[in-house]
């Protein structure tokens, strides 16, 4: 394994490879892995544009013969409508179980991409091109994939992991500043979970210049986590820090705020929260806070207490009277905490008194 691939140890095992340049050798990365030489790239309409000529001519070349759909940009393409749309479009072009579907866009194409290789035929290969940072640092690692339903994001999807991964670093390069800044949430995150040594390149700033050291960083520690509990029964479920408070700031927003801005508020709130309530050594909150803001990240929610607490206990994490909530105690040592519903609220209380 070289220095820019990571390998990682869930499904049939796979590569993940972050770097530049990657998407036009793509081609020659993957014939030597699929079975087949057919293809279908599913995307997005912006990514259509600016990468989909690139991903295209170099399967192509290669001697994949190369089909695409592609989608309108956005969240609210993510539905078992434009699900069912693609299944229809795999069928028609009647792609066999030996074939495989590329996922080339952010986290919406890579979530419902990977769940139509999931039921198509009873599941076909399929391997992500992610092009977002949160779809590098994050969502195309690890095999979830899901469609929103009308009463929740991502309520129905599977688990598969992908055959492969491929980042390509120069693709972030037209990433508007905010949804690069959604990306830079999930990778604060995982260096949280990570421990000092990479939450210090966060606060140093190092982490701008040395993008493609930053994914590698989050994938692995990802990676290591999905390794020891693919399907989320346990550890896993560390990776939600900052998200039930996060979804909850999602939901009361009508998902105007993007998950990564979301989620950072909610990753905000909890370390304030863990301060207060004497869970964690300090310094803490500050730190993170001051990471969130280097980030162009929020890092206080415009909604209160009770509305918060609301939307979070609708959660579909919540387990009868209970929700597991992932509470950082220091850098590098979170852990999950059972509660019951009703301390939810008290817990929020904490993590949003004392405004300055
Ligand atoms: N499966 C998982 O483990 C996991 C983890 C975290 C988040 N998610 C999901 O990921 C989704 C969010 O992902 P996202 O933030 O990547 O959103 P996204 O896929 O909607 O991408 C955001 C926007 O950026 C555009 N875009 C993509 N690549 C671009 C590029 N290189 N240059 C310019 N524009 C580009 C897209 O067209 C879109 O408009 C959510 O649905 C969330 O639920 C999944
Ligand atoms: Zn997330």
């Amino acid at each position: 394994m070289d220095k820019h691939s990571v390998q990682i140890k869930a499904g049939q095992g796979y590569k993940v490879s972050v770097g530049s340049g990657l998407l036009t050798q793509c081609g020659q990365d993957l014939v030597a892995l699929l079975p087949s030489r057919r293809i279908a790239i599913i995307t997005d309409s912006t990514v259509e544009k600016l990468y989909l000529p690139a991903a295209r001519s170099s399967l192509e070349q290669a001697g994949f013969q190369v089909s695409s759909f592609s989608f309108p940009a956005g969240e609210s393409s993510k539905t078992i409508y434009t699900l069912a749309q693609i299944l229809e479009f795999l069928a028609a072009q009647q792609l066999t179980r030996q074939d495989c579907l590329a996922a080339l866009g952010g986290g919406v194409v890579g979530d419902i991409t990977g769940f139509a290789a999931g039921c198509y035929l009873r599941g076909i290969h399929y391997v992500q091109l992610p092009t977002t940072l949160l779809a590098a640092v994050d969502s195309s690692v690890g095999g979830k994939t899901a469609v929103d339903l009308r009463a929740g994001k991502n309520l129905a999807g599977l688990f598969i992991q992908p055959a492969a991964v491929i980042c390509d670093t120069d693709c972030l390069a037209t990433l508007p500043p905010a949804i690069l800044a959604d990306g830079m949430a999930e990778a604060v995150k995982t260096a949280i979970l990570s421990g000092e040594a990479m939450f210090a390149r966060f606060e140093s700033g190092q982490i701008e210049a040395q993008q493609a050291e930053m994914i590698l960083d989050c994938v692995r520690c990802k990676g290591a986590i999905v390794e020891a509990d693919e399907f989320e029964n346990g550890p896993r479920q560390l990776l939600n820090l900052g998200h039930t408070i996060g979804h909850a700031v999602e939901k009361c927003s009508n998902y105007q705020i993007t998950h990564g801005h979301a989620v950072a508020i909610g990753t905000a709130i909890i370390s304030r929260a863990a301060e207060r309530l004497g869970f964690c050594r300090l310094p803490l909150a500050q730190r993170i806070e001051a990471v969130l803001r280097r980030c162009n990240l929020p890092i206080h929610s415009p909604f209160g207490v009770e509305e918060l607490a609301a939307a979070a206990l609708v959660d579909k994490k919540r387990r009868g009277n209970k929700l597991t909530l992932v509470i950082p105690h220091s850098i590098g040592d979170c852990r999950l905490h059972q509660i019951e519903i009703e301390q939810l609220a008290t817990i929020i209380q904490a993590g949003m008194e004392d405004w300055a």
